[in-house]
């Protein structure tokens, strides 16, 4: 009798406590929607990115791929290079989110925000259309995907749907070394190995019409 009172006490508060840990749990859990607030002066409120100033489109692009981007951000592993305008200013943007908790959920809200298939250039001629898809297959395809969505265990984000000119964009900054050359940067070094092997612009443009191109 005395036992199972005490049993019933004690049950009694760690519920009470677990209720308070949940509760306080539910508060102090970093909310992705309102977190997102800061990044809609650039990528809108759909996440459908603004061109004038070069912010991509970043609706439902993978949370590991965003969340990893504004952790390369804000430690300066990507966009602190020196003359990477855009780097800088979302690197700013990036310092807002005060934890790893914080980036998750503006991440997973990221994600989850509906893909559109931006505005994009048709391979202007039937051969470099041919072009980009061989190349896209032989080289890009491996990570990529071969419809160009992208691989987690390899860390490579989705391309299909992107806008060309941010990937062109970005095509260069890893050739540059603007992007990819921190030494800690381990994928974007790889991906800069990558970018070294298309024989000439012209066979870059076909790539990255190509797929952008490819259905998100
Ligand atoms: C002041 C404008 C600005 C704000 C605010 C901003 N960004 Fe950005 N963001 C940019 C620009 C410009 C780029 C392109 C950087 C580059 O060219 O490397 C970018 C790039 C990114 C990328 C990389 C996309 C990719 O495909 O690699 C992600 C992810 C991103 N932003 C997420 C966010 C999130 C989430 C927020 C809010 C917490 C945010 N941004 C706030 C301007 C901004
Ligand atoms: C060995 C794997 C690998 C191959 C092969 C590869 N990539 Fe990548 N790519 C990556 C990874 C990993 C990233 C992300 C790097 C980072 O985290 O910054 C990336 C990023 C990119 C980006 C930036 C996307 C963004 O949203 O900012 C572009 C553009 C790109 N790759 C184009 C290509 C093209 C074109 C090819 C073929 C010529 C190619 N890649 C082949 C692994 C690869």
């Amino acid at each position: 009798m005395l036992r199972s009172s005490v049993f019933q006490r004690c049950a009694g508060t760690l519920g009470v406590l677990l209720f308070a840990h949940a509760a306080l749990a539910m508060a102090g859990a970093p909310d992705g929607r309102s977190l997102y607030a800061s990044c809609v002066a650039c990528h809108g409120k759909q996440g459908e990115g603004l061109a004038t100033i070069k912010a991509p489109a970043i609706a439902g692009l993978e949370s590991w791929y965003v969340d990893r981007q504004l952790k390369n951000f804000a430690t300066g592993l990507r966009g602190a290079a020196t003359g990477d305008a855009e780097g800088a200013m979302m690197r700013a943007a990036a310092s807002l989110l005060k934890s790893d908790a914080e980036r998750a959920a503006v991440a997973a809200y990221v994600a989850g925000l509906p893909t559109r298939r931006s505005a994009h250039l048709e391979s202007s001629n039937a051969a470099g259309a041919t072009n980009g898809r061989n190349y896209f297959n032989a080289l890009c395809s491996a990570c990529h995907g071969a419809n160009g969505r992208g691989n987690q265990q390899l860390g490579a984000p989705r391309l299909a749907g992107a806008s060309p000119e941010y990937l062109a964009r970005q095509f260069s900054a890893f050739k540059s070394g603007r992007r990819g050359a921190h030494p800690d940067d381990k994928l974007g070094t790889q991906m800069r190995a990558i970018a070294a092997m298309l024989p000439d612009s012209r066979t870059e443009a076909d790539v990255i019409t190509y797929a952008a191109g490819l259905p998100p």
